[in-house]
């Protein structure tokens, strides 16, 4: 079992950083991904009110394509705790813009726009984790599918035992001098908790939300419209 070994219960403010910046290739939508609405709200928005909601959030930073910084203030909810910044062409320099305004923070959190439906209580399993004295939190749920490697020629080279893969999701929460450590070195990854791994820094896993699934392709975004009209539908009756 990793024991707890940060800087403990209390130690000061918790700053979420939101990348938005991102294209949404794989999307395809007019406008880039984070602005492209769910249930009439643009998936940034949906992400903020869910970090406001977790009610463990002092501040949040949320970075955006540098042309939409000016127009981002009012897709977010009345009375956010937030600040709008540029992010970069990929999306470890825009946690990067993102953490260099992050000054005061004693935990950070990254939470991806395109994650828009996570539970508020996930946020706060997250940050409970890390007031507990855990450095480096994720969340994580076990693998549906079979996964191979492959070769360049598309031909199988592997077949890694499933029960010990994860998919990870965000908030993924750090003491902030180790998401610094990690951001230190030039290297781009997927995930934050990739760049703190490679400082040799155990990363704790904790049970992820099919909730916080990442919109990533157009079924996705449907599926999205469908969970958010249900819960209109249970909160009416
Ligand atoms: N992101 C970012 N800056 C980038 C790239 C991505 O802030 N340069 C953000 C996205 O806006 C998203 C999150 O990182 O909220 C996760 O990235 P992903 O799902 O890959 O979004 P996109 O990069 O926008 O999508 P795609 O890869 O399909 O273009
Ligand atoms: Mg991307």
């Amino acid at each position: 079992m990793h024991e707890p070994d940060g800087p403990g219960r209390d130690a000061g403010p918790v700053i979420a950083l939101v990348p938005a910046a991102g294209r949404g290739v794989r999307l395809g939508a007019d406008a880039p991904k984070a602005f492209v609405p769910i249930g009439g709200v643009p998936m940034l928005g949906l992400a903020v009110s869910g970090l406001m909601a977790a009610g463990v959030v002092d501040e949040i930073i949320v970075m955006v394509p540098a042309q939409l910084v000016e127009a981002t203030a009012a897709l977010l909810p009345p009375a956010a705790p937030a600040r709008i910044v540029a992010g970069g062409a990929e999306r470890t320099d825009s946690v990067r813009a993102g953490l260099a305004n992050a000054g005061d923070a004693a935990y950070v959190l990254v939470h991806d726009a395109a994650r828009a439906l996570t539970p508020p209580t996930l946020i706060a399993r997250v940050v409970a984790e890390l007031r507990a004295g855990h450095r480096a939190v994720v969340p994580a749920l076990p693998v549906v599918d079979t996964v191979k490697t492959v070769d360049s020629a598309g031909v199988v080279t592997g077949t890694p035992d499933r029960s010990a893969l994860r998919a990870v999701q965000t908030p993924q929460g750090f003491a902030a001098d180790v998401l610094r450590s990690a951001y230190e070195h030039p290297e781009a990854a997927t995930d934050d908790a990739g760049l703190v791994e490679r400082l040799g820094i155990g990363v704790r896993t904790i049970t992820g939300d099919p909730l916080a699934f990442k919109i990533t392709t157009p079924l996705d975004l449907r599926l999205a419209e469908a969970v958010l009209d249900g819960k209109q539908v249970v909160g009416r009756c």
